[in-house]
């Protein structure tokens, strides 16, 4: 490391790994998802580390299936491990039965369960733990999403001096929801215990300014932009908004290879040539999926002429499984796709076809290129890759993307998209009518808006605007070491 290069440490819930078991043995592979893309090419040969659960049970000692892997990744996994009663409480309970809930606004699902939070602060330090005896005081420990929100506070009480970032990738709820939680004054400021709290959108940090400013008597928010400063007891937080993307041109560039083309035309044959509607989501109530599909059959109800000229291919991805939601989320899904192919079904055409699977990164690129339409219609999202993804794979420029006016990337795409309220089953119709419709000229010039928009604020802009509001530093700050090493001899 160079004298004043500053070691970044990631940390999240899950490690950026997949495990699998094979008999006695782990097989590990790399996670697919953007945080993974993102931060990658950042640790990778600059002296970072990533902490996580490695989503194993304890009783397993990954250690040297770590080691071994940190090797080959060119950066060092740590892992936190997790008790059956963690994972019960902290994850599946506190995350994502609480904390998931009322972030996306649906607080009726919320189960505040008392003995939930106990587990969640005891988890949060069982990660400040691990991050304690891995980094010094002069690393930069960039803390990710709703799991570990007061990592910077359990690291304080154990006194323990880091800087710390956190960036949530989920919404943040407005005042009159966050209230709701009994946990409220422990949580907000919790957050006040990093140096620089992080947000996708404007809104998100307008309605965490609010609970600041409702709940946390004697901390004051000032500035403008995207970057503002709360200074309280002696402190300044920094709070801003950075909407995360995708690595737009490793999407668009596989795309138009001659394999994808291939490939989406394999696709596209299976289906007759039929123009294709796209939904493309991790199973969960925040993504709207019944509502969708409920807009699909007044689609067909309301435009009889649709029938046999589109189909909707709804891929979702298995999630949370034994979370009961999720279970009951699953089942209303699958009786819905029967109900409307029941109803509209003919020799020759399906207007739903049903996927519940995790398809591979080909696959979905080879989707994506080939639908006309794609439905992004969560009923809240933090941002909502899946819309960045299609936008990036759309190689002849004439897609249509329908999105939801509360995913988070509305605030970006609104000048290309057509935004639609996904609780309005009627409006979704319409507007997935007057996209299939709409002039050649009209769908070229709106996607490329969001062409351009996504290209310029990429996933590497992302990175690079976080670490520059964290510390002044930019993504070029953390040269490879190979880079160090040959100024070194030279030097
Ligand atoms: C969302 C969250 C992530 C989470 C992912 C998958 O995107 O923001 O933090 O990792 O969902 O959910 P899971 O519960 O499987 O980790």
């Amino acid at each position: 490391m160079p004298k004043n290069a500053v070691r970044l440490l990631v940390v999240s819930n899950r490690l950026p790994i997949s495990l699998k078991r094979d008999g006695d043995e782990w097989e590990i592979e790399s996670g697919k998802g953007g945080l993974v893309t993102a931060m990658a090419p950042v640790l990778r040969n600059r002296g970072g580390d990533w902490i996580g659960w490695p989503g194993a049970g304890s009783d397993v000692d990954l250690g040297p299936y770590l080691a071994e892997y940190s090797k080959k990744a060119g950066y060092t996994l740590h892992g936190v491990n997790l008790t059956e009663d963690d994972v019960q409480g902290f994850y599946q309970g506190f995350s994502n039965e609480v904390i998931w809930p009322l972030f996306h606004d649906v607080q009726s699902r919320c189960n505040f369960a008392p003995e939930y939070f106990k587990s969640y602060y005891d988890v949060n330090g069982k990660f400040a733990d691990v991050i304690a005896q891995v980094s010094t005081p002069d690393d930069y420990v960039w803390v990710h999403d709703y799991h570990l929100m007061h990592v910077a506070s359990r690291l304080k009480e154990k006194g323990e001096t880091r800087r710390t970032g956190f960036f949530l990738h989920i919404p943040f709820p407005p005042l009159d929801i966050f209230l709701k939680l009994p946990w409220r004054h422990q949580v907000i400021r919790a957050l006040l215990d990093f140096d620089l709290v992080g947000f996708q959108t404007f809104r998100d940090r307008r309605n965490f300014l609010q609970c600041v400013t409702t709940l946390c008597k004697g901390y004051k928010p000032s500035g403008r932009g995207p970057v503002v400063q709360i200074r309280g007891e002696g402190r300044v937080i920094k709070a801003g908004y950075f909407p995360i993307s995708i690595d737009y041109k490793d999407f668009s560039s596989q795309a138009r290879t001659r394999a994808a083309a291939e490939l989406g035309d394999q696709v596209h044959d299976a289906f007759r040539r039929r123009d294709l509607v796209l939904g493309a989501d991790r199973l969960d109530y925040s993504k709207g999926i019944p509502e969708r599909l409920e807009a699909m059959r007044m689609l067909l109800t309301k435009y009889p002429e649709l029938r046999e000229k589109i189909s909707l291919v709804q891929v979702v991805v298995p999630s949370r499984e034994k979370v009961p939601e999720y279970q009951n989320m699953k089942r209303r899904i699958e009786s819905l796709v029967s109900e409307i192919n029941g109803e509209f079904s003919e020799p020759g055409w399906v207007p739903v076809y049903y996927i519940f699977r995790n398809l591979d990164r080909n696959e979905l690129v080879a989707y994506y290129r080939t639908s006309k339409v794609a439905l992004v219609t969560p009923l809240r999202d933090g941002m909502n890759l899946v819309a960045k993804e299609y936008c990036a794979c759309n190689v002849t420029g004439d897609g249509v993307l329908v999105l939801s006016e509360f995913a988070g990337a509305a605030a970006q795409l609104q000048r290309g998209a057509l935004l639609v309220n996904p609780h309005d089953v009627e409006g979704v119709a319409d507007a997935i009518y007057r996209g299939y419709h709409m002039s050649l000229d009209e769908r070229r010039s709106r996607m490329h808006k969001m062409q351009t928009t996504i290209r310029k604020f990429d996933i590497y802009w992302w990175v690079d605007s976080f670490l520059k509001a964290a510390f002044g530093k930019h993504l070029d700050d953390f040269p490879p070491q190979e880079v160090v090493d040959y100024h070194t001899s030279e030097g």
